[in-house]
């Protein structure tokens, strides 16, 4: 098949990763005979330097126009002024928001040789194998009015939680039909007993729930879900949430896999295309050293090739690939070992 994929590298250790993300792919397009074209624009701190906006018009446009993108990590300390009218993140929601991605799916799950990396005890972590579908545009982050001024001779501040119904149901939708093909079961994380958009969005959740007897629905207030992830993770599948709870929520989660830079995700909305990335940041400590750890990027791109291209038999010989070089001792800086991302990377690709 052929494909158009745009890649975004971003900030940081962005361009390390997705590089090697890159070598994977041509890998996969040489042994199955596909075709992917790629066009890499900038995006993030990077794109500000170049163009004096994280995100333009025309990178947007492409995006649009691809079957995926593929996008490594923004931000770093040189664009962390509070007061600075542009920044990397921006540009990172505007896209999200622009591509209408309105569900982000973070899967977690534990590698058995990674389980001394985790700081919970092994048994605790027997088992895991979790899908957080994160809510990613609406929420906190895009709600109206949000903004500074002055009120009352006080300097202010605002951001508004705000849901519609479509919004909760689609991704809610979104979840339960995940939930079909994995354990038959959905956590609606949600802050009820507080909040006005939790109550519509326990509603909702009621409602789906009730259109899909065949899957079993719990409600669980977030911060009781912030400590079961710690306490029994092993016995959450489908968890499904607000845009910031999930943000939180799955950095939480990623420890329990040892190291950030394991845990890829795509984001999937109406549209056909996907945007695919690794949960970890620009790590601006480690940038340019090669040094980071390309598994959370290369298994993002095992996402893309499920999610957008529908190539279940490619996805697979990379995840395999995964998983069989981390069981023969393969280690980055942050599972304790030595290799560069491009060692790394050669790893996986000599197992596929
Ligand atoms: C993430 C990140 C982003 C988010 C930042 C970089 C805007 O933390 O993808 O989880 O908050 O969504
Ligand atoms: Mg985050």
């Amino acid at each position: 098949m052929k494909a158009n994929i745009v890649l975004l590298p971003g900030d940081g250790i962005g361009p390390e990763v997705v590089g090697e993300a890159v070598r994977v792919l041509d890998f996969i397009a040489s042994k199955y005979n596909h075709t992917f074209e790629y066009k890499e624009r900038l995006m993030g701190g990077c794109s500000i330097d170049a163009y004096g906006s994280s995100l333009t018009d025309e990178t947007l446009a492409d995006c649009q126009s691809a079957d995926a993108v593929l996008l490594g990590a923004v931000g770093g300390p040189k664009w962390d002024d509070p007061t600075a009218k542009d920044r990397p993140e921006r540009g990172l929601l505007a896209l999200r928001k622009g591509l209408g991605v309105f569900a982000n799916l973070r899967p977690v799950k534990v590698h058995p040789a990674l389980m001394e990396w985790s700081p919970l005890k092994p048994e605790k972590l027997q088992g895991v194998d979790i899908l957080v579908v994160r809510e990613l545009t609406g929420g906190l982050y895009f709600g109206w009015p949000k903004g500074r001024d002055v009120k009352d001779g006080r300097e202010r501040a605002v951001d508004t939680l705000e849901y519609y119904d479509y919004e909760i149901r689609r991704v809610m939708e979104l979840a339960f039909n995940l939930a079909k093909g994995r354990k038959k079961k959905v956590t609606s994380v949600d802050k009820a007993n507080v909040l006005e958009s939790s109550r519509l969005w326990r509603q909702i959740a009621t409602k789906v729930g009730k259109e899909n007897p065949d899957i079993e629905l719990e409600h669980t207030l977030v911060d009781t879900a912030s400590m079961r992830l710690i306490t029994g993770p092993a016995w959450m599948d489908v968890i499904v949430t607000e845009n910031m709870f999930g943000d939180i929520l799955t950095d939480e989660a990623s420890v329990l896999a040892g190291s950030m830079g394991m845990l890829p995700s795509a984001s999937l909305g109406e549209s056909t295309v996907g945007l695919y990335e690794p949960i970890h940041g620009s790590a601006p400590d480690i940038a340019g050293k090669g040094i980071a750890n390309p598994i959370g990027t290369i298994l993002s791109t095992a996402m893309l090739l499920r999610h957008s291209l529908k190539l279940e038999a490619e996805a697979t010989a990379i995840e395999k690939a995964v998983e069989e070089t981390i069981t023969n001792g393969a280690r980055t800086a942050d599972i304790g070992g030595k290799l560069t991302t491009r060692q790394m990377a050669d790893e996986i690709i000599k197992r596929m």
